[in-house]
């Protein structure tokens, strides 16, 4: 039986995008369609979502949702089968999905971000035009309080799983918004929304979930201690039974060397000398000198999740033994100076862009050598995913799912040919230096390079294992609901 079922996420790739949330909201319904799972995805009607969902079909109408009008559409792009919001009073302004162009959190995020989780509730409940969904699976805080309005409301026998993409980001409110939100009061507590005296969105969504997923089996550990556990292991403890680890996959189709539109040439393990072409054209990019020391690269929020403050420290380290470094980013303007800055320092050795751009990502893993992530946390991480496909050597901080999908250059893994990358400690500022040496020294010997890049490449980052993985997840639900 195709189990039908409602995904709602604040963000879809390609129709909008702040980071891997919407890689992952994007790529998993296609993965589940092999599984017998038919997706259909709620999201915010964002001026970028109805400029690109066109000719759209209205499935519900709301006079006031939390106080504004706003419609519910139907529309088919991409592949995607989407369930569009349009509320103008919520989604339609200027800026990105959470906040303004200036990085100021819309004030009124927790009124946008519970009607979206209202009208998935009641997409649970009254179905829309007689498709109705069999389970409800819902991402990070935007989207949690789903799962609460569920538990409370008709919809409370539908099975709900809340996915945790980043522990970082709770929604977190003041408690007296309660109110407005129109839960019964029974749903005020620990219990429930109530969360250190205010209201918790994400706590909210794990106390009423059915199922909690976060995106590796590490994260899925890390998350149990104080450290990493931001406030909610206690919770995630109470509830451990419920708790999965399922590594997120890569759309190998969007991410594909050997047939990628956005590179400029195209190659696989066999033919890795055509790496060349994307490499001069990335210097060219990014005004480094053409020449063949090696090329790391950065694609990344400019933040201290990412350890970037420990990144701008190694710079002058990396062009001290002849790297070079192209870093494609946007974040904190200390961070995003501080790299402007010793770009100004190495001029022909350090490249920066600060902003977003989708094609560039692409052409930064064709072309460069390794691609560094130095993070204090990553609950996933998917930029190593790409590099290691790219044959974009990843080096990364032994944390989350980075630990996960990367297999360290040490002796034994090098003897036995398995190695991908190279991982070196969290939050140290040495480790860094030495994996960014480590990765020099290996750079000059190009067979043994490339026998790394060729592991990397044959390395599974599809979605199949992970989607199957959820797919059985939805049916065990399934039979204990049934
Ligand atoms: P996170 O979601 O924590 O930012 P992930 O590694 O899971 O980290 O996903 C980040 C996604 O955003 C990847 O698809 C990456 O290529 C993309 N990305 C990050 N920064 C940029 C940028 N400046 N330009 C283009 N793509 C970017
Ligand atoms: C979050 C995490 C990242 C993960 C992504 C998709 O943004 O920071 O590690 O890959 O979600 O799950």
């Amino acid at each position: 039986m195709t189990i039908k079922l409602l995904s709602v996420a604040s963000e879809i790739y390609p129709l909008i995008k702040t980071g891997g949330l919407a890689d992952v909201a994007g790529a998993l319904p296609g993965a589940l369609a092999g599984q017998g799972v038919s997706t259909r995805t709620l999201v915010p009607g964002y001026p970028a979502v109805l400029a690109r969902i066109g000719k759209a079909k209205v499935v519900r109408r709301y006079d006031a949702l939390f106080g504004a009008p706003a419609t519910l559409l139907a529309a088919s792009v991409h592949g995607l089968d989407l369930l569009v919001l349009d509320a103008p009073a919520f989604f339609t302004r200027e800026g990105g999905p959470y906040g303004d162009d200036g990085g100021n959190d819309w004030g009124d995020n927790w009124r946008r971000f519970a009607a979206l989780s209202r009208v998935g509730a009641d997409i649970a409940a009254d179905g829309v035009k007689g498709w109705r969904p069999d389970i409800v699976h819902v991402h990070d805080w935007q989207a949690a309080m789903t799962a609460a309005y569920m538990r409370f409301g008709p919809a409370h026998a539908v099975p709900r799983v809340v996915t945790i993409h980043n522990l970082a980001f709770q929604g977190r409110y003041d408690a007296a918004i309660f109110d407005a939100l129109g839960l019964p009061p029974e749903a005020w507590g620990v219990d429930g929304v109530e969360y250190y005296g205010g209201t918790g969105y994400l706590k909210a969504g794990l106390v009423s979930a059915d199922a909690i997923t976060t995106v590796s089996p590490t994260y899925a550990e890390e998350i149990r201690s104080p450290v990493h556990g931001m406030g909610l292991d206690g919770l995630i403890n109470g509830r451990v039974d419920r708790l999965h680890g399922i590594l997120n996959g890569v759309d190998t189709a969007i991410w594909n060397p050997a047939d990628d539109a956005l590179i400029a040439k195209g190659y696989n393990a066999r033919t890795l000398s055509r790496r060349a072409a994307n490499r001069r054209a990335l210097e060219k990019q990014f005004g480094l000198d053409a020449d063949d020391a090696p090329l790391f690269v950065i694609v990344s929020r400019l933040t201290w999740q990412k350890g970037m403050d420990l990144m701008t420290g190694a710079i002058d380290h990396l062009v001290g033994l002849g790297g070079k470094l192209a870093v494609l980013g946007s974040g904190d303007h200390p961070l995003e100076g501080a790299f402007l800055g010793a770009a100004e320092r190495h001029r022909g050795r350090i490249g920066v862009r600060i902003g977003y751009d989708e094609p560039l990502s692409h052409l930064m893993q064709a072309g460069g050598d390794a691609i560094l992530i130095p993070s204090r946390f990553e609950p996933c991480g998917l930029t190593q995913l790409y590099g290691l496909r790219y044959g974009c050597l990843p080096v990364v901080a032994r944390v989350g799912g980075l630990a996960d999908t990367v297999i360290d250059a040490n002796a034994a893994a090098m003897s036995a040919g398995v190695a991908t990358g190279i991982l070196h400690a969290p939050s140290d500022p040495l480790a860094l230096h030495g994996a960014i040496a480590h990765a020099v020294h290996l750079h000059r010997n190009k067979p043994i390079w490339q026998g790394m890049q060729r592991a990397a490449m044959r390395a599974d980052v599809s979605w199949e294992n992970s989607a199957a993985r959820y797919a059985a997840l939805y049916r065990s639900l399934l039979a204990g609901a049934a």
